[in-house]
């Protein structure tokens, strides 16, 4: 359920029409809905009620310091994986003791920064990395507490491109050498081992893949336990999918989800973290934008929109389907005609589909494109010289640029020419 519905004939987000925003911003625009960014992230945490836990947000979904203050302010933890990701949400205000670091090329740096700054756990991949961490925090003479991310060697049933459990994939450690790998984080000065650590993947529609890997991980613990480790903290990573359709069949809720961590895990009495980050901002925002030609080509029409692959680039990176829809509310009954929706940019890879089936669309009306707040944004990149979309958070009756558009002077001015030219 999201809060992007017609209303007098218009697309609105929350209590705001579109087209105010877009009359006050220009496009192409992200926007994201408050309601639905805290209806998604209360699903989880309800979800979880009753178990100690705490739902860390993957930021990498979409990262602007308004939503991460959003979500901070429900209760969120952050899961980051980056220096970067770290500054932006201490500078949104997420106190290190809530701050989890994930991600499989840590580097020195990035580790006296969370170090110094204050971490909640680092999640270790690899004993390079756990090894790095041990020396870092020896020097700095601190504890590291830390998970140890293992691959369990499930299929995660998604895009291969954003699969991470399978043994090929270079994410955490084999499941079989966790025993070994544990032993030695015990033995290494400055680290402290607190639990453990898995995500299989991301957009996984079944809770069969889920339920495989965490009933490892429980086997697991119970065996690092017997090995004489205190496992008291079970990160299980992000992955619950969204529906991208309306048609589609409805992808796992997170109420089934939570019930299927209790059934798995709960015996176990460890603190649960979580890790979603589609499923809270995915359908939270939406892109819109507006057609800049209707133009006619042999068999075919194209809608070339002001958006781009550069705004939005799951569809020509993971042939991503994301639903289109008029800001202005067809009349009931009007018939529909296929257009392959493109953006400017100069590649034929710049389509967002083939053959969509639309009402039909002339010059400066406006679409938008739903399921979008996930890996929308924070995936842009400003090829072609094309400026960043601005950012909009939508509050009831209100909204807000969060993010503004740069000017082409912004832009140009972050290039320097060395003196010799
Ligand atoms: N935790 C870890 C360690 C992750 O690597 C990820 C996502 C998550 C949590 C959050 O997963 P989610 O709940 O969002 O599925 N750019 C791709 C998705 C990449 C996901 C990467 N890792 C896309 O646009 O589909």
């Amino acid at each position: 359920m999201d809060h992007f519905l017609y209303r007098d004939g218009v697309l609105h987000a929350e209590d705001v029409p579109l087209a105010e925003i877009a009359r006050a911003v220009g496009t192409p625009f992200y926007c994201y809905s408050t309601a639905t960014l805290t209806r998604h992230f209360r699903l989880f945490d309800e979800a979880l009620d009753g178990m100690e836990h705490l739902v860390c947000y993957a930021m990498k979904a979409a990262s602007n310091q308004a939503i991460l203050r959003t979500l901070a302010g429900l209760g969120a933890g952050m899961d980051v994986v980056s220096g970067g990701e770290y500054m932006r949400a201490r500078a949104a205000g997420v106190p290190g003791e809530r701050i989890v670091f994930s991600g499989v090329g840590k580097t020195r740096d990035e580790m006296r920064l969370a170090l110094e700054g204050g971490i909640r756990q680092f999640n270790v991949e690899s004993e390079p990395e756990m090894r790095a961490l041990s020396e870092v925090a020896a020097s700095l003479g601190v504890v590291a507490p830390i998970t140890v991310r293992v691959n369990p060697d499930v299929d995660a049933k998604t895009h291969a491109k954003i699969a991470t459990g399978k043994s090929e994939n270079k994410f955490g450690i084999p499941i079989s050498r966790a025993s070994a790998v544990y032993a030695e984080a015990a033995a290494l000065p400055g680290l402290e081992v607190i639990g453990i650590d898995v995500h299989i993947g991301s957009q996984l529609t079944e809770l069969e893949p889920f339920r495989q890997a965490y009933q490892k991980v429980a086997d697991l613990t119970e065996e690092l336990r017997a090995e004489g480790h205190d496992i008291r903290r079970l990160d299980l990573g992000g992955g619950l999918g969204i529906p991208y359709t309306r048609s589609n069949e409805a992808p796992p809720l997170p109420t089934e989800y939570g019930a299927l961590i209790r059934e798995t895990l709960g015996h176990l009495g460890c603190e649960i973290e979580i890790e979603p980050g589609r499923l809270v901002a995915g359908n939270a925002g939406i892109l819109v934008s507006e057609v800049i030609y209707v133009k006619e080509g042999e068999g075919r029409d194209f809608l070339i929109l002001d958006a781009a692959m550069n705004d939005l680039i799951r569809p020509a990176m993971y042939d991503a389907h994301h639903d289109i829809v008029p800001v202005v509310e067809p009349a009931p009954g009007v018939e529909q005609t296929p257009y392959d929706v493109v953006g400017p940019v100069c590649e034929s890879g710049d389509t967002f589909a083939r053959g969509r089936m639309l009402p039909p669309l002339a010059e400066g009306e406006l679409v938008a494109f739903r399921s979008a707040g996930a890996y929308g944004a924070v995936m842009s990149s400003e090829y072609n010289t094309r400026p960043l979309i601005p950012e909009v958070l939508v509050n009831g009756r209100e909204f807000a640029v969060i993010r503004a558009r740069p000017t082409f002077d912004e832009m140009i001015n972050r290039d320097t020419i060395p003196e010799w030219l």
